[in-house]
């Protein structure tokens, strides 16, 4: 989940907020938050065509399991196990004999997953790291991979939690780092990063049109004060554009606002925060020698600059003879998928495959 051509503004198929006390706490805000005060809530919410808040829809699943091919027996890497919905559609695939590894860089969700595929267990083995590090990974596993799967980007249990800070749309402090136990946090690095540096970010991780412009608004305003919240970082970028909190908010509420001026600058913060093009880059490079003859991959990007290196790694891949052929075109959600899951608005699905 990533973010996007960046995130759609406020959601309308969340669930609409518990309002029986004023609720201070994320976890307080939804019902579906507590499924052990609420039981039946998350089938409840899923029932009626909703997104239980917290909780991650996966994306293009179909189109994903076309492009992998999973066959009984594989052994399939998902490099971004998040919670676990493109593995839960592929594991029945390869079983019995086949098996799932599974990675991801936030300790915190990979636990809460590996409860949730509790009946997989003796089929899924999962990694809390970074797929930059997918060759120690493959090194443990036997090596090689019939198929590849990275859905890049942040899943919605992370973006939907102020506490993590990737989100515009709600208070918290600034953080985004997917791994909480290492790295600058977004506060230490807008503290510090180069102005013409961070403009070059905005411009090529988040296409900002404005980014020269908000670099320097950023600068500016951390020299006064430092940035501590993700609603300190969004004020900044609202006074760069002439507006307020409340002026945005009653332009939202008209109507007329369009995309979030502060969404693209959280997408590139959390990027740079989050090393995320280094970490594409090196799976690229490494999935051609980790895959096994006739493997498959599969990358889901975001953005336009996530798609464009796949893109590109595919395309030298056909042309250098690593890969035997590979998707004309990305492959984009339906209008009823978008419809019933936003983040899928701006995800575009590439895939690849070896020689046999
Ligand atoms: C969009 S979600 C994946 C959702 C998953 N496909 C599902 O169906 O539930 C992306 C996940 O990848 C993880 N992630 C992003 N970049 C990563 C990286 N470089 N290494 C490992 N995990 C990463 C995030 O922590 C997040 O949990």
């Amino acid at each position: 989940m990533s973010i996007d051509d960046p995130v759609p503004p406020p959601d309308r198929h969340r669930r609409p907020r518990y309002t029986g006390t004023h609720p201070r706490r994320f976890g307080d805000k939804y019902k579906e938050l507590q499924p052990e005060r609420y039981p039946g809530i998350v089938e409840h919410v899923r029932q009626q065509g909703g997104t239980p808040a917290g909780s991650h829809v996966p994306i293009l699943v179909g189109e994903v399991l076309a492009a992998l091919d999973p066959n009984p027996g594989d052994v399939v890497l998902d490099c971004t196990l998040g919670a676990g919905g493109h593995a839960a559609a592929i594991l029945p695939k390869i079983l019995p004999e086949g098996r799932l590894v599974g990675i991801d860089r936030d300790a915190g969700e990979l636990e809460r997953t590996q409860a949730r595929l509790a009946a997989y267990a003796d089929s899924l083995t999962v990694h809390a790291t970074s797929f930059a590090w997918v060759e120690s990974v493959a090194s443990e596993e036997g090596g090689a991979f019939d198929a590849i799967l990275a859905d890049l980007g942040v899943s919605s249990m992370q973006l939907d939690d102020p506490e993590r800070g990737f989100s515009y749309k709600a208070d918290g402090p600034l953080d985004m780092r997917m791994d909480r136990s290492t790295g600058r946090t977004a506060q230490h690095l807008l503290a510090s990063v180069d102005e013409a540096h961070l403009a070059d970010a905005l411009r090529d991780l988040a296409d900002e049109p404005e980014a020269a412009k908000f670099a320097r608004a950023i600068v500016e305003a951390r020299a006064r004060k430092p940035l501590v919240r993700t609603l300190d970082l969004v004020r900044v970028i609202l006074a760069a554009k002439g507006l307020t909190l409340s002026s945005w908010k009653a332009k939202s509420r008209d109507g007329d606002a369009g995309l979030h001026p502060a969404s693209r600058t959280f997408q590139a913060v959390r990027i740079l925060v989050n090393g995320e093009m280094d970490a594409l880059d090196r799976l690229l490079d490494a999935a051609p020698r980790l895959l096994r003859p006739g493997g498959r991959i599969a990358i889901l990007s975001f953005h336009s600059g996530e798609d464009r290196r796949v893109k590109i790694a595919f395309r030298d891949g056909v042309r250098g003879g690593l890969y035997e052929a590979m998707s004309d075109e990305p492959i984009r959600a339906s209008a009823a998928e978008t419809k019933s899951n936003p983040r899928a608005s701006s995800a575009r699905l590439r895939w690849a495959r070896k020689p046999a």
